[in-house]
């Protein structure tokens, strides 16, 4: 039952207010000031080291993830693709924490890497949304993220919800480390139960985004860039897009367009540049301007201020509500996912069933 819409993908997209509160509700129960975990949950505090593994937008999210826990919790981050870490066979030092982030619980490779850190980490974590799966019964701790039934084969609901249980464990970690004050704390979480509101606010959004996504769905490539907690969001909007409407679709650090991409840069490239207004802003605008430059069209996805500030040359701006930094990945999806959405809906794709896809990859 697509609940009215024209396909799963748009439904899902649409839930992800309700859904992100469930998930916040189960980690920040009403009227708690800390965040609490299932089953015994996990000290962080003699932690010294974390690995985050998983696949495709999973890994996306654990490298956002990588920026919380280095900056909220100051634990050192790895994180790596599945496919490459059990090959790889790294070692793993005492007092490791492996954490493992899957939507099914059951892709192949997230699962042998599970596999391999068994009797080697400290303690094996998975943040997973079927709580029956092989790698939550695998794991010390599941964490689940109460995301409902995913059926679009582009993952957009899975995702938010598993940036926000990252986010707080992040703080749950810097709460045990005695890394956060509690002024701080109290920001994040505040900020975390004001997010099923404004991430409806951006849902408001939807016109602009699919103007906007016109314009991508007539190129051949599509360039996608953020700076800091934005660039692995680039990524996953990237991503998206190539999925469902087989536009050739990359992403980068925008520190990194001088060392290559910039050659890319004419008339006939779209740039998606996420960037809030933070303290990296200035930084990501410079980068516009060499993009403008060059003759490249931009679509600028800020807030107000950012957008009040830098629009000047802009092809098109998105407009996202004002949100605490370190949430703005989580918000910043949704415009992601609806520009991938409604191309694919101009290009007449196959939304839902994208061609070659597989919702579960259980083969390597
Ligand atoms: C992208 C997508 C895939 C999955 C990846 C991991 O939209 O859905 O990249 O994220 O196959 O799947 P799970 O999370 O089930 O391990």
């Amino acid at each position: 039952d697509k609940g009215g819409h024209k396909h799963f993908m748009a439904k899902e997209i649409a839930e992800q207010p309700h859904v992100i509160a469930e998930a916040i509700r189960h980690y920040l129960p009403v009227g708690e000031d800390a965040v609490h975990l299932p089953d015994g949950g996990i000290d962080f505090s003699e932690v010294e080291r974390l690995t985050l593994v998983a696949c495709g937008t999973a890994y996306y999210a654990c490298l956002t993830a990588k920026y919380w826990f280095e900056k909220i919790a100051r634990i050192p981050v790895e994180v790596d693709v599945a496919s490459e870490f059990r090959y790889r066979e790294p070692p793993i030092p005492g007092k490791t924490v492996a954490l493992f982030v899957s939507q099914s619980g059951e892709t192949a490779d997230t699962l042998a890497a599970l596999r391999y850190c068994a009797g080697k980490a400290d303690k094996i974590l998975s943040v997973v949304n079927v709580a029956e799966s092989s790698i939550a019964r695998e794991s010390d701790l599941a964490l689940p993220i109460h995301a409902g039934v995913e059926i679009g084969v582009a993952s957009t609901k899975a995702f938010t919800c598993q940036l926000s249980v990252l986010l707080m464990l992040a703080l749950k970690a810097a709460a045990d480390r005695g890394v956060i004050t509690p002024e701080d704390l109290d920001a994040n979480i505040a900020a975390l139960r004001s997010l099923p509101n404004v991430l409806a606010a951006a849902l408001e959004q939807n016109d602009t985004i699919r103007q906007a996504a016109q314009k991508l769905s007539e190129s051949r490539d599509v360039l996608f860039l953020g700076r800091g907690l934005m660039f692995p969001l680039a990524l996953e909007g990237a991503l998206k897009l190539k999925e469902i409407s087989y536009i050739h679709a990359e992403a980068y650090a925008s520190g990194e367009l001088k060392h290559g991409p910039i050659a890319l840069i004419d008339k006939h490239m779209p740039v998606v540049v996420m960037a809030p207004r933070d303290a990296l802003f200035d930084k990501s605008v410079s980068n516009m301007q060499e993009v403008m430059a060059r003759k490249g069209k931009v679509i600028l996805v800020s807030n107000a201020d950012g957008i009040a500030e830098a629009s000047d040359g802009v092809a098109s701006c998105i407009q996202m509500p004002d949100i605490h930094d370190n949430l703005s990945p989580i918000l910043y999806a949704i415009p992601a996912q609806l520009l991938a959405y409604h191309t694919a809906v101009a290009k007449g794709t196959d939304v839902d069933q994208p061609r070659n896809l597989a919702k579960s990859v259980t083969v390597e």
